[in-house]
């Protein structure tokens, strides 16, 4: 039996911008999907009432991987067990984690030598394949951990950094929203050209003030990132109760991750405010939880 486990992800500034080939910053979170993978009769999943077939319109992910792993290898039977700790469809990369971390259990599992940029690479190829159309974001934080640079993909140093989560629990579609903002890209050209300009450059100023540990600072331009974002329309009511909601409650800055216009916003906060920004946060209507920037991305979590 092989666990392995995968980090969901936040992005700390630069979303919709790098649509456009602008920077942005994303970093791997503690919250993680565990796969644990081992020896069965047909290649099946666990389900709460028993093992199951895995189903290509139930379990599109796992069924891609393991579609990929038949071009790698003999695929014996197998049953596929997920746990998760990151909401499913909020933008925090739910499914990349998942994705990431049972090719990581299938590669141990078949002994197929799979190197990390393999594994991310299969990865953006299982999403793109499911979703139509996937940013190589995700897969790629999940795959590698730690603060990466976007759309370069380059490792940043590690930093610890205290963040609530807010979840307004309503769903978006990314695609949609991105085509939204494209269209406005379109009718505003250098309007909305000049915004994506100033969110890269808060993107680039931020790895600056998150090199020196000024998090004030960092807070600071996230609160610039966000008024940017609803400026682009990717906001929403329940979205700006959140945001402000935990920076009344001391949060250092607060904004969207991801696409937007349902989905989760992010607060940083010093120790001390921490308890206090999660609860303002459910006051205010949506579901919150305390995390950590993590520099681990998907690793083996134990073999019997
Ligand atoms: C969605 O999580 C982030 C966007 O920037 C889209 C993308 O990067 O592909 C909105």
């Amino acid at each position: 039996m092989i666990t392995c486990s995968a980090p969901g992800k936040i992005f700390l500034f630069g979303e919709h911008a790098v649509v456009y080939g602008k920077t942005a910053i994303a970093c791997a979170i503690d919250l993680r999907a565990h796969v644990t993978v081992e020896e069965a009769g047909s290649i099946q999943m666990k389900g709460p009432g028993g093992n199951i077939d895995i189903n290509p319109r139930k379990h599109p992910y796992i069924y891609t991987v393991v579609e990929k792993f038949k071009n790698l290898t003999d695929v014996s039977g197998v049953c596929i067990d997920i746990r998760s700790d990151i909401p499913v469809g909020s933008g925090l990369g739910s499914s990349a984690a998942v994705t990431i971390a049972t090719i990581k259990a299938l590669d141990i599992f078949y002994g197929t030598n799979l190197s990390l940029d393999d594994i991310a690479q299969m990865g953006h190829q299982v999403e793109s394949e499911v979703q139509g159309r996937a940013s190589p974001t995700d897969t790629f934080v999940s795959t590698f951990g730690g603060m990466v640079q976007i759309p370069d993909r380059k490792k940043l140093g590690y930093y610890d950094m205290l963040i609530v989560i807010g979840n307004t629990g309503k769903f978006s579609s990314t695609r949609k929203i991105v085509s939204n903002v494209a269209a406005l890209k379109e009718r505003h050209p250098s309007v909305i050209g000049q915004i994506m300009d100033t969110i890269s450059a808060i993107s680039e100023t931020g790895i600056e003030y998150i090199q020196t540990g000024d998090f004030h600072t960092v807070g600071e331009l996230m609160n610039i990132n966000q008024g940017l974002l609803d400026s682009i329309g990717v906001g929403s009511k329940e979205l700006s109760e959140l945001v402000y909601a935990s920076r009344k409650a001391g949060a250092l800055g607060s904004k969207i991750t991801g696409a937007g216009g349902g989905g989760c916003m992010i607060a940083l906060c010093e120790h001390k405010n921490l308890s206090r920004v999660a609860h303002s946060i459910k006051r205010a209507g949506g579901d919150s939880f305390i995390c950590r920037t993590s520099n681990s991305g998907v690793r083996a979590e134990g073999k019997s």
